[in-house]
């Protein structure tokens, strides 16, 4: 660790360009959330740049900035969005749509959500089987398309006057997908984008383009997108920030509170049985078993890790875990999650936590939007690349570097990511341990 780490980032001079693949619930939540905040009718509750604090040296030192005062982050007002979509709409009209936000503070906001019109998408319906729309790029190879966004990204640097951009998926969850022969390296990916490989995904046409052009890639759905060796080298090799994947809200946000905090006790598990209705276009989407599936790998994954059967047999290795999630219309973007969990303390005595979380996913998703492109964008300046573990706080599904397990306790990921700003920034981690026993 370097005291001068800070110095070596670079300031963040003139506009941050947010660019995102899908203008649906998430996106035009954000997108109104900004404008709002940035009219001083909102404010950004839920945001860990915008209202987090970071506290640095001693506890009696009394220094505990903001962390937008402490890290050199884009400011709200500095920053331009650019979408694609399926559908023509413009960002207020899909905002309605969504039906997220109610027509009065949309209506605050109407102008500048009006003016973002979205980019013909790169789409396959093999992949998004659900829904389909009329905004599409013309039909070409997969790497004509690859070309034709990254196009589309010059040209938007070019007119909203960007200095620099950050890339974040807020498309539909595509199938589910393992990696394949043509993600094993760069060179078989770019073949494999010449001959329109089938197992090459849009949202990996997306985050080529992204990589190709020096642009950081978040991938916020749990589908296989950047997590391919192929894309990991370009991110590499091209020195951009990548991370991912699934943003970490409502059921499974609850599930890393909760379940670090029983084991922590040394309280015993045998049943987590989770079921969400939802009725949003997201829930139709996922009421394709296809993307279903990428959704539910990465829901189930949590709790193995956080649990550790394999340190502690006796208390969770015959844990049964199961995730529902039924589409049901007339609750829209308010979705219900319920949990019931079986636990056992002393003696192996029987207990159960039942939890009914009636949420909102796009407000909860919308802030850690937000503050990903916002971490994506400081990290690039700071000369990180490839696979940012320290923003595993905002995922279900953490991206590791081959070989780790991914950490999804989320304090320990919130700890990780406080002591990583505090390292770019030339500060002292913070370790916990009190040096006053030994005084
Ligand atoms: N809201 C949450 O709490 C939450 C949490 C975790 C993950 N996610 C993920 O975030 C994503 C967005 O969620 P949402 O609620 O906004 O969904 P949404 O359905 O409202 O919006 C997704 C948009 O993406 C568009 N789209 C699909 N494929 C595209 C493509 N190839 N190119 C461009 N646009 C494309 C769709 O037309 C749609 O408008 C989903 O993948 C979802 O699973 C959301």
């Amino acid at each position: 660790m370097s005291q001068n780490q800070s110095s070596k980032i670079a300031p963040a001079e003139g506009k941050l360009g947010v660019l995102i693949p899908g203008m649906g619930a998430v996106s035009t939540t954000l997108i109104a959330g900004v404008e709002a905040i940035k009219r001083g009718i909102s404010a950004p509750i839920g945001s860990v740049t915008q209202m987090g604090t970071i506290r640095l040296g001693k506890r009696t030192d009394n220094n505990t900035p903001r962390i937008k005062d402490f890290a050199p982050l884009a400011k709200l007002d500095e920053i331009s969005f650019g979408c694609w979509d399926i559908y023509e709409d413009n960002a207020y009209q899909a905002a309605v749509h969504a039906g997220v936000l109610d027509k009065s503070t949309l209506e605050q906001v109407r102008e500048p959500l009006e003016a973002i019109k979205p980019m013909s998408a790169v789409f396959d319906n093999e992949y998004v089987k659900r829904i389909d729309g009329p905004n599409k790029k013309p039909k070409g190879s997969k790497r004509d398309h690859a070309e034709m966004l990254m196009e589309d990204i010059r040209q938007f640097k070019e007119k909203s006057g960007a200095s620099r951009l950050s890339m974040i998926w807020c498309g539909s969850t595509e199938v589910f997908h393992r990696p394949a022969a043509v993600h094993a390296t760069l060179k078989d990916f770019e073949c494999g984008l010449q001959k329109s490989d089938p197992e090459i995904s849009p949202s990996q046409i997306y985050a080529y383009a992204a990589l190709k052009m020096g642009v950081p890639y978040a991938n916020g759905a749990p589908h296989l997108c950047v997590d391919a060796p192929a894309l990991v080298e370009l991110a590499k090799e091209r020195q951009v920030p990548i991370s991912g994947k699934d943003f970490k809200t409502g059921q499974t946000l609850i599930k890393t509170i909760l379940a670090p905090g029983l084991k922590s006790r040394m309280l015993g598990m045998s049943g987590w049985f989770s079921t969400n209705i939802l009725g949003n276009r997201d829930g139709e989407v996922l009421d394709d078993p296809g993307s279903f599936k990428s959704k539910e790998e990465s829901k189930l994954s949590a709790l193995e890790y956080i649990l550790q059967p394999e340190l502690y047999p006796e208390l969770y290795k015959d844990l049964y875990h199961k995730v529902r999630i039924n589409y049901y219309p007339p609750r829209g973007d308010a979705k219900e999650g319920w949990d019931n969990i079986d636990i056992f303390g002393w003696m192996g005595y029987p207990m159960q936590i039942k939890v009914d979380f009636l949420c909102r996913d796009s407000i909860l998703a919308a802030p850690l939007v937000l503050d990903l492109v916002l971490f994506m964008d400081l990290a690039q300046r700071a000369g990180m690349r490839g696979i940012q573990e320290w923003l595993s706080f905002y995922f279900k599904a953490p991206m590791t570097a081959p070989g780790l397990y991914p950490e999804h306790d989320l304090f320990i990921q919130l700890m990780k990511m406080k002591n990583t700003l505090r390292w770019m920034m030339g500060e002292e981690l913070i370790t916990h341990l009190g040096m006053e026993y030994y005084d």
